[in-house]
């Protein structure tokens, strides 16, 4: 029993507020304080509209909210009152200075750590849980002791949930991680999370190991999985070239129990938060390490994802007889991936971007993405103003408004609620011939060409209506 254990989380984004809330409802005698330095979205925690979408997100928060989970900016007073410190921070990609462009930029990490330093008075359990280079902890501890004023003991804990199923992984984890120092101290307070864990996940998937394996096992696990896309995206272009179908080689390929079924699905090109970031990060290590072949190696996965994503838009412009300038497309979705408000690293905004250089006329719909978001997302990617992306972009309240006039159709989301869209309506209301591309393979494409579209899919054989030229 943990009664009495209280928590604090520092960093109230997409896995400290979803991991914490989840921790409250399956451990009612602990108390839990989610803390970030943002006013707005402690505020919005607080409120009937969360400041992220995730399903199921909700009804988790309400059960605890006011119970045993609280939302504040009050830092310094939970931090003092915490017996383990969960740190929770972004850290994105360094845009400067040494690595830049490569290694993970840990300046929200390391001021959280200097806080945690000054304002502790009693011994505390810190535990990353931002995914971070191997030997962070070291480094942290030395920040942390670096005060002298208590004891601190370090833990690895990475998260592993996906955006869009986060509560149900939480739930139901693969495994948790801990990753501790090898001395009877490490040992204790890795044991103190184990048995927080504990609370619902069976012991046997508490996976406890030193703490270089834990922060590079995130590092890893995130690269193989971007790795299988990269790799069925790559067999996509091949099937394209040669008539086969990317969904039965993934298919026939997945049914090998060594390789399995999950994460073949050939898309326009990964995005979010994690993938690319943390390729980059473990390629920084490998060079760092004296490892540039090694790194190589990793770094063609972010490549082959760079190259899917501009192989939709050459297939887009060749298609519409080698020029979009002044052409309308409906952009259907924005987000990196269904059941998501999320758009960090989004495929869309890139392609966005291409179709934006070649002047074309893009109307975009996603049915979670808020409005401002989109426009600060091609604002930056542009380097235009507002004013100067809106001559070519607009904002639809749903699909077949987006689809009005448009020459081409092109799904960069896999919404479910793009397979129901009446098509026959969308096909009445596009400019002859009427084009859909679909960078996800949701939807009918036997029933679209009867309808008369012609279509591009994914990894798919070529419609021959289709210029490639
Ligand atoms: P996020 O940007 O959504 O949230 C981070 C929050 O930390 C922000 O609200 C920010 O205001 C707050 N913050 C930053 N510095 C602070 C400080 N000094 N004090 C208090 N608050 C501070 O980021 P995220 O997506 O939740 O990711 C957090 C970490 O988890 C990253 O390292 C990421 O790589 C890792 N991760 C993310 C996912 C995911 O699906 N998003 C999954 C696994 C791991
Ligand atoms: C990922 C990891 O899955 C998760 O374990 C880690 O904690 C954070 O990073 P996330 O980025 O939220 O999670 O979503 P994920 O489901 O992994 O998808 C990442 C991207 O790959 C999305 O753009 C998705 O559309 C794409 N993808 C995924 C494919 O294109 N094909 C697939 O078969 C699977």
């Amino acid at each position: 029993c943990q009664d009495g254990l209280k928590i604090c989380c520092i960093g109230a984004g997409y896995v400290g507020g979803p991991t914490m809330s989840v921790i409250a409802l399956k451990c009612p005698e602990i108390t839990v304080n989610i803390v970030d330095i943002s006013e707005p979205r402690i505020a919005a925690w607080n409120s009937d509209n969360l400041p992220i979408y995730e399903p199921g997100l909700d009804k988790v928060v309400k059960a605890c909210r006011g119970r045993n989970l609280f939302f504040t900016t009050q830092v310094d007073q939970c931090i003092k009152e915490a017996d383990i410190i969960f740190v929770a921070v972004n850290t994105p990609t360094k845009k400067v200075g040494i690595g830049a462009g490569r290694a993970a930029d840990l300046t929200y990490w390391e001021l959280a750590a200097r806080r945690i330093a000054q304002v502790a008075e009693t011994p505390k359990i810190v535990v990353e849980k931002s995914t971070v280079p191997i030997k962070t902890a070291e480094a942290i501890s030395a920040v942390l002791h670096g005060a002298g004023k208590t004891q601190f003991s370090v833990l690895s804990n990475p998260e592993f949930l996906a955006e869009g199923t986060a509560i149900e992984d939480l739930d139901a984890p693969d495994r948790v991680l801990i990753g501790s120092t090898l001395c009877e101290e490490g040992s204790k307070a890795s044991q103190t999370l184990a048995d927080v864990y504990a609370h619902w996940v069976p012991r046997e998937k508490i996976l406890q190991t030193n703490v270089w394996s834990s922060e590079l096992s995130k590092l890893v696990a995130n690269s193989f999985l971007a790795q299988r896309v990269s790799s069925i995206n790559a067999v996509s272009a091949i099937c394209e070239a040669s008539g086969a179908d990317v969904d039965e080689v993934a298919r026939a390929v997945g049914m090998d129990t060594r390789i399995g079924p999950k994460f073949m699905k050939a898309s326009v090109g990964f995005g979010g938060s994690c993938f690319q970031k943390d390729i980059l990060n473990l390629v920084y290590l490998c060079e760092s390490m004296g490892l540039p072949e090694v790194a190589h190696y990793f770094h063609q996965v972010v490549q082959m994802n760079d190259l899917q994503k501009e192989r939709f838009v050459s297939r887009i412009i060749h298609g519409l007889f080698n020029t979009i300038t002044g052409k309308k497309i409906a952009l259907l979705g924005f987000a990196f991936k269904k059941d998501t408000g999320d758009t960090r690293e989004s495929a869309a905004i890139e392609i966005c971007r291409r179709f934006i250089e070649e002047k074309a006329q893009i109307a975009i719909y996603d049915p979670k993405v808020e409005e401002e978001q989109i426009w600060s997302d091609l604002t930056g990617a542009c380097q235009m103003d507002k004013i100067e992306v809106q001559k070519y972009v607009t904002l639809c309240p749903d699909a077949i408004t987006a689809c009005d006039n448009a020459h081409a159709m092109a799904v960069v989301t896999e919404w479910d609620e793009f397979k129901d869209i009446n098509y026959n309506k969308v096909f009445e209301k596009m400019i002859k011939p009427s084009f859909v591309f679909d960078g996800r393979n949701v939807l009918d494409h036997e029933l679209l060409r009867k309808i008369g579209f012609i279509v591009y899919a994914i990894g798919k054989p070529l419609d021959p209506k289709l210029s490639t030229a």
